[in-house]
């Protein structure tokens, strides 16, 4: 914990109110590319680097649970070369960077429908998040194949199912049934959503999750957001009058 721990303070942050939670839409990486002339695979092989810094920062600052939106149930219609490319950058960041996550007691999870992917990518899936399943240092959750209202779909359908089998009563489901059902059981809801490139989206990133969600969009084009940047998301989220539809 160093400089960038420094930086944070001397923009004024407030590390006794910092979000919980941050998710990211990691959107720009092929604009970023274009601008230098670059193929698209450049900025995302960048990107992954910028998600890197991100998630030691949010260690350092004792932000509890990053989760970040790497592909999408509508990613797939991307040209077939940039699919290849990006299912392999995941497997090779996995393989490369475990141990690392291991010493930084970074526990990793993946939300999103996996039986889709690459056989070996789904193997290295499961071997990092059981080998990092006991860590507490900072909680990454990863969306791959992920969309929103496909999750909801599949909570649907899991709790209709337990409602057949007699094992649920119709009358008993409320909104803590529904989050139980979904892949983010277990990490709550984000505090921050931030959102980079400019747009003004949700892209079926989990919709119901970011329901009290404070949205921050940034015209910086992923790779190169930066502690920096990540700080004035944070004093952003720290001007904000959380009142979650209370009067106060
Ligand atoms: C969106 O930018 C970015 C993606 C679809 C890929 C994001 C993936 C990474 C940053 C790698 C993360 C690695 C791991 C292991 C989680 P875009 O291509 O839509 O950019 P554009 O809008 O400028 O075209």
């Amino acid at each position: 914990m160093t400089a960038q721990l420094l930086t944070s303070i001397s923009t004024e942050i407030d590390l006794a109110k910092l979000p919980q939670h941050v998710a990211v839409i990691m959107d720009g990486n092929g604009r970023w590319a274009k601008q230098r002339g670059l193929p698209r695979i450049e900025g995302h092989r960048r990107g992954a680097k910028t998600l890197k810094e991100m998630l030691r920062y949010c260690k350092d600052l004792g932000i509890k649970t990053l989760t970040a939106y790497a592909f999408s149930t509508e990613n797939w219609s991307r040209p077939t070369g940039e699919v290849n490319f990006l299912m392999s950058l995941f497997e090779g960041l996995l393989r490369k960077e475990l141990k690392e996550m291991e010493e930084e007691e970074v526990c990793i999870n993946f939300i999103g429908d996996i039986s889709p992917l690459p056989q070996s990518l789904q193997q290295e899936m499961r071997h990092s998040t059981e080998r990092t399943k006991d860590n507490q240092g900072v909680f990454f959750n990863v969306a791959i194949n992920y969309g929103s209202r496909n999750e909801m779909v599949k909570a649907c359908s899991a709790i209709a199912q337990k409602v057949q089998r007699g094992e649920l009563s119709a009358d008993a489901i409320d909104e803590n049934t529904i989050a139980q059902h979904l892949y983010t059981s277990a990490s709550g809801d984000p505090d921050l959503l931030i959102r980079t490139s400019g747009e003004m989206r949700l892209s079926n990133f989990l919709l119901w999750q970011l329901a009290y969600t404070e949205i921050y969009v940034t015209d910086t084009l992923w790779p190169d957001f930066d502690t920096r940047q990540f700080d004035l998301a944070l004093q952003s989220f720290q001007q904000r009058d959380r009142r979650f539809g209370r009067v106060k």
